[in-house]
């Protein structure tokens, strides 16, 4: 009996040699496709530095809870890129893990997401890494503090935190459903920003989706929760919001804005719709919330003063902001959320709101570290959090402080109410783009 695969094999090398263009035709098609997974996973944006921009050269600095890592130059350059690697090294690396060498790469690179990627996808988007332009660059990774330095205490944590193995399909929900959990779960990594972690920086599973802090931002909770998470947004919000970085009141800026920006605005709109169906089916937690804070509590009194001097200009007396430029503050659950990483490090640090094919402008706001006072701007976030309907804790000095610490800010003295400063370091709003929606 004649071998099938043999024949096969020898079939498909005639075609090849009969129709050598429509090869290329099909490699190109694989690669394009490496390229839409590449921007879903979002590969470049960690491996590119910032301060030099050469695509996929590595050597971005992610601060972790226990320091430093340099992302990896992951270019095909032979001697300090991935150019001598084969596809089962790249596919063992991404998918489980681990490096050339046979060493545990750190979970900062989220293979423990990409363990779940399909053999076709890890085999296009090694395609396309072929076609990266070397670039010659020598990154340390490792730059972390002992004993986190140590890459074999990493068995431990992948015991504890991995589980290898690829999405597999729940037949009790729809296509759609899972098309969009193996996207949020595998390629996108939503779970790694915004589901809290362990006390060793793994998942908890058990509170998916719930919120967690990263890099001086919070990441709010995104499950279905009225009270805490995305529960009243309609199902077409999360799409346009992750198509076109905002969506009415609601700006992404920081990580966000990053991940629409490099990402979520290329994803075609089936699967924009496929992350949606997904997310409007993940169960969050139902909260009381506290009571607002009466207009005659001292710290709301002194947070309206400073609102209306600093910030109503742009965010208006109604809270309402500029629809898809200016964050609108009423019932916006980023801006309850318990944790206030992202409200205290836009108001220290100023901001910038996602910039996409379908928003160019990216409307911008001043950093007002240098001229509120920890108590001012305590004051600022307990009114936006207290006014027009909102209810949620007050915001203390303390960790306004505390923010500034972590951004490296120094402490300014105290600031009268009045904003009476010199004129010249003061920043002229009216110029401002966002001044003139
Ligand atoms: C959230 C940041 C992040 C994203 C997104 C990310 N990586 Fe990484 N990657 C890292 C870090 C950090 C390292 C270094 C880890 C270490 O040295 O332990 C790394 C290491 C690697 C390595 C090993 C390189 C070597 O020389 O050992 C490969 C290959 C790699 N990444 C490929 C990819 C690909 C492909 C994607 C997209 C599918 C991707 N990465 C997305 C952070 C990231
Ligand atoms: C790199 C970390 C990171 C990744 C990856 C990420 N997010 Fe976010 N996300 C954030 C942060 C931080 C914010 C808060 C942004 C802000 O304050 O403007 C946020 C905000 C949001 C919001 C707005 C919530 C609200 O109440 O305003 C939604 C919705 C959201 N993310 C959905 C997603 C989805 C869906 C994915 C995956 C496709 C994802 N995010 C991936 C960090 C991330
Ligand atoms: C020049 C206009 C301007 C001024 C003045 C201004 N903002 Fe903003 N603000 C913006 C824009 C634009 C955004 C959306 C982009 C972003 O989040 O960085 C924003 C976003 C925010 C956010 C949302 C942050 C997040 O996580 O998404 C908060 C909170 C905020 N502003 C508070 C304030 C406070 C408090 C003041 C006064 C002390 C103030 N802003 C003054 C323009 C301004």
């Amino acid at each position: 009996m004649i071998d099938r695969n043999f024949l096969i094999a020898s079939l498909s090398g005639v075609l090849f040699l009969m129709f050598p263009i429509k090869a290329g035709a099909q490699d190109a098609q694989a690669v394009a496709r490496g390229q839409y997974l590449a921007r879903a996973a979002d590969c470049v944006a960690c491996h590119t530095n910032p301060a030099d921009n050469r695509a996929f050269a590595g050597g971005y600095a992610l601060q972790t809870p226990f320091g430093k890592l340099l992302t990896s130059n992951i270019t095909q350059d032979i001697e300090t890129g991935i150019g001598g690697w084969t596809e089962a090294e790249f596919s063992r690396a991404v998918r489980e893990g681990i490096g050339r060498q046979g060493q545990h790469l750190y979970p900062a690179m989220p293979y423990p997401s990409y363990t779940k990627l399909t053999d076709a996808d890890v085999h296009d988007l090694w395609l396309y890494m072929k076609t990266i332009t070397p670039v010659k660059n020598r990154v340390v990774s490792n730059q972390l503090p002992f004993p986190f330095n140590i890459r074999a205490a990493l068995i431990v944590w992948n015991l504890w935190n991995f589980r290898s193995g690829r999405y597999v399909d729940d037949t009790s929900k729809s296509k759609a459903w899972n098309r969009g959990a193996y996207l949020a779960e595998g390629l996108e990594h939503c779970n790694s920003c915004h589901t809290p972690k362990n006390l060793l920086g793994g998942d908890k599973s058990s509170q998916a989706y719930r919120g967690a802090s990263l890099q001086g931002w919070y990441a709010p909770d995104i499950t279905n929760s009225h009270t805490l998470g995305i529960g009243s947004w309609h199902k077409d919000d999360l799409k346009t919001y992750l198509k076109t970085g905002s969506v009415g009141p609601y700006v992404a800026s920081g990580p966000m804005g990053e991940a629409i920006e490099n990402s979520t605005q290329y994803l075609r709109d089936g699967d924009l719709e496929a992350i949606a169906t997904y997310f409007s089916d993940i169960k969050g937690q139902e909260a009381s919330l506290p009571a607002s804070l009466p207009a005659s509590d001292p710290r709301m009194h002194q947070g309206k003063a400073v609102y209306e001097m600093a910030c109503a200009a742009c965010h208006r007396s109604d809270g309402r902001g500029v629809s898809t430029m200016i964050t609108g503050f009423p019932a916006n659950r980023a801006i309850l959320a318990p944790v206030k990483d992202s409200i205290l490090h836009t108001i220290l640090a100023g901001g910038r709101g996602a910039m996409t094919h379908e928003n160019p402008t990216g409307a911008a706001m001043p950093s007002f570290s240098w001229s509120l006072s920890d108590e001012q701007i305590a004051a600022a976030a307990t009114y936006i959090r207290n006014s027009w309907g909102n209810n949620a804790s007050a915001v203390t000095p303390e960790e306004v402080k505390a923010m500034r610490r972590t951004l490296q800010f120094r402490q300014v003295g105290p600031v009268p109410d009045d904003w009476s400063l010199s004129g010249e370091s003061k920043p002229d709003l009216s110029a401002h783009p966002a001044m003139h929606p």
